[in-house]
């Protein structure tokens, strides 16, 4: 089984090469320490609508070093798909090993009890490459990276905005189910969905 300290010493064991019709590729891989600048590009580039679907806690190159300087140091994995060969950073996956005891409670009153093979998971895709099925394409990757950490299950970490109706179809295509509602410290109304995915199994 993976673990953070592993993949940061080897990101190669998940890094893949992804082809696109209409560019050279994109790079599937591991967020690194030398990504602090690329990520702040990635972020910074974030339309406003996006910012409000994908609540990241900023979006300068102050947060993408916390990000970077989480490598390996918490519960957090985070992979990067990048363009090839320029480098470009285009989307987002993240990955909360952990869960926390509100979600737990939460999906408990809802009648799911969430364990420790359960993961909390979001992507953000960057918004020229939104809607383009770049997020489906890549999905197979996701649930083998969850897989390998030996997750049998996944929820969105911190729900999906009620409204946010490209990223519950997105969710609901790839195998997930919604199990309630709540509304969050900000007052925005989200949906808790989870994904089995030993029941959804794809090969990469
Ligand atoms: C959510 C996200 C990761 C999905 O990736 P993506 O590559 O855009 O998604 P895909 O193109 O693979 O799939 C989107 C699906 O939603 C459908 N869709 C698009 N706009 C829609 C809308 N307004 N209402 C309903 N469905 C919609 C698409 O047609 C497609 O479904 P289909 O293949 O059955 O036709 C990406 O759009 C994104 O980063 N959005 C902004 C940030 C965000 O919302 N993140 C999620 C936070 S929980």
């Amino acid at each position: 089984m993976l673990t953070l300290r592993g993949v940061a010493d080897d990101p190669t064991v998940l890094t893949r090469h992804l082809a696109l019709d209409d560019a050279a590729g994109l790079v599937f891989r591991p967020l690194a320490h030398a990504d602090a600048d690329g990520l702040a590009g990635f972020l910074a580039a974030l339309s406003p609508e996006t910012r409000r679907l994908s609540t990241f806690p900023g979006y300068d190159l102050a947060t993408a070093q916390e990000l970077c300087d989480a490598i390996a140091r918490y519960d957090k994995l985070r992979l990067v798909l990048a363009e090839a060969p320029s480098g470009r950073i285009v989307g987002l996956l993240e990955f909360s090993l952990d869960l926390h005891p509100a979600d737990v409670e939460r999906y408990r009153a809802a009648g799911v009890h969430l364990s420790a093979t359960d993961c909390r998971f979001g992507a953000t895709l960057a918004d020229d490459y939104q809607g383009r099925g770049l997020g489906t394409r890549v999905f197979p990757l996701v649930a083998d990276v969850a897989r390998r950490f030996g997750k049998k299950r996944m929820i969105l970490w911190g729900g999906v905005v009620a409204d946010n109706a490209r990223a519950i179809r997105y969710y609901e295509k790839n195998g997930f189910h919604h199990t309630g509602s709540f509304t969050g410290a900000d007052g925005v109304r989200a949906l808790d969905m989870i994904l089995d995915h030993e029941s959804a199994r794809r090969d990469p």
